[in-house]
């Protein structure tokens, strides 16, 4: 009996040794290693997907990136994205009007006679005035001084050679033409009116000797380039024999604001010319233009945001499409000369009852001379 019973327990013994040895041969140690167990099979998954992701996003901010890079410098992408990390409001001039070309056939759009001209004054600030007026999308101007009225050749052309010159415009759209000698022509008045009697005018006018310098400058920069000499200003403004104010000297002439304005007023009624303070134009452009847009009866478009202060140039410059800016050209915002204090004390007070005379002519005052960072001396 007791023989049996160990027999049995030895053959259970061993079934259960086979069963053991069965449970740890089920799987061999080969097999294992390529195919992981239930939990360590679902970490190696996550793990790969988790690097792959990982790559993923790092590629796809890399592409982002380069696409705004490009995008911005080739100027296909709306400036405010381009500008959106600036803490400026960039606003870049629109491009959706018709460029000037000549011969340019546009449908709707033909050359239109102007309905505003910027008259003067030269040296004033009209090139400012004109390119920034442009960025309004109503505008259409011409780039280049026609000097119609004040050239009889010209004006011998006939009017329709005068609007062939013009932009190609709509309907709605506004032509602007500037030629800064008009102020100062005898001629130009009458023939504006005989034109259109009810155009609108824009002067623009700055400190009588801080322009009577910069007139000056000009005329220094063009001889200089011809290798031609030029006096100085002093002695040109000055007869040094009497010591008084040569007032013929067209530097001089063209800032007796009174007598030429005097003169326009024969012709047109005080609303039909606007001034614009181009000393203020210089610093903020924006409200000097807000002023312009009303006497055009045009809507309010032009904003701060439109330009950018140039550090190197000094002046305020137009915005573009691609993020940059595009300043006027080197003839303009030109470095003066140092004038002798004195003469400048005598050019102002020489000019003083002219700027009164002007004030009382036109309804209102200029802060003449000018202080602080443009001053002469
Ligand atoms: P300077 O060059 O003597 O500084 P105009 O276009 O009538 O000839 O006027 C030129 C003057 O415009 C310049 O004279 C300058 O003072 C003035 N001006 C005003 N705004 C300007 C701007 N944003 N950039 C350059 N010049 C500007």
């Amino acid at each position: 009996m007791q023989s049996h019973l160990i027999l049995d327990w030895k053959r259970e013994k061993i079934k259960s040794m086979v069963s053991n040895k069965n449970k740890h041969t089920a799987v061999p140690f080969y097999e294992t290693e390529k195919i992981p167990s239930k939990e360590s099979f679902f970490t190696y998954v996550s793990s790969y997907f988790t690097k792959r992701s990982i790559s993923a996003f790092v590629v796809i901010l890399i592409l982002a990136t380069a696409f705004v890079l490009v995008a911005c410098i080739g100027g296909n992408f709306q400036s405010k994205v381009c500008s959106d990390h600036k803490s400026v409001q960039f606003i870049a001039a629109p491009q959706n009007k018709l460029h000037y070309q000549k011969n340019l056939k546009i449908a709707h759009s033909k050359r239109r006679l102007p309905h505003c001209i910027i008259i003067g004054v030269r040296k004033g600030g009209t090139r400012a005035l004109l390119q920034f007026l442009k960025i309004h999308p109503d505008v259409q101007v011409a780039p280049d001084e026609i000097h119609f009225f004040d050239n009889n050749e010209n004006y011998s052309k006939g009017i329709d050679w005068y609007r062939r010159r013009m932009p190609q415009s709509f309907e709605e759209q506004l032509t602007i033409e500037k030629s800064p000698n008009y102020f100062v022509d005898w001629n130009t008045p009458f023939r504006v009116k005989m034109m259109n009697s009810s155009i609108k005018l824009l002067l623009i006018v700055k400190d009588p000797v801080y322009r009577a310098v910069s007139d000056y400058a000009q005329i220094k920069d063009v001889r200089e380039s011809k290798d031609l000499e030029m006096e100085d200003f002093e002695d040109l403004a000055i007869n040094m024999d009497t010591g008084r104010v040569r007032i013929n000297y067209k530097a001089i002439n063209r800032s007796l604001y009174y007598i030429h304005t005097k003169r326009w007023l024969k012709q047109f009624p005080l609303e039909q010319i606007h001034i614009v303070d181009g000393d203020n134009l210089v610093y903020h452009p924006k409200k000097e233009l807000e002023k312009v847009e009303t006497f055009l009866g045009l809507r309010h478009y032009i904003q701060e945001g439109h330009f950018t202060f140039d550090r190197d140039k000094r002046f305020f410059c137009i915005n573009k499409p691609n993020g940059a800016h595009k300043c006027l050209n080197r003839t303009k915002g030109r470095p003066h000369p140092k004038i002798d204090p004195d003469v400048v004390k005598q050019l102002n007070d020489f000019f003083e009852p002219y700027n009164k005379k002007f004030f009382q002519l036109v309804g209102r005052t200029f802060k003449w001379p000018i202080s602080g960072r443009r001053s002469i001396i």
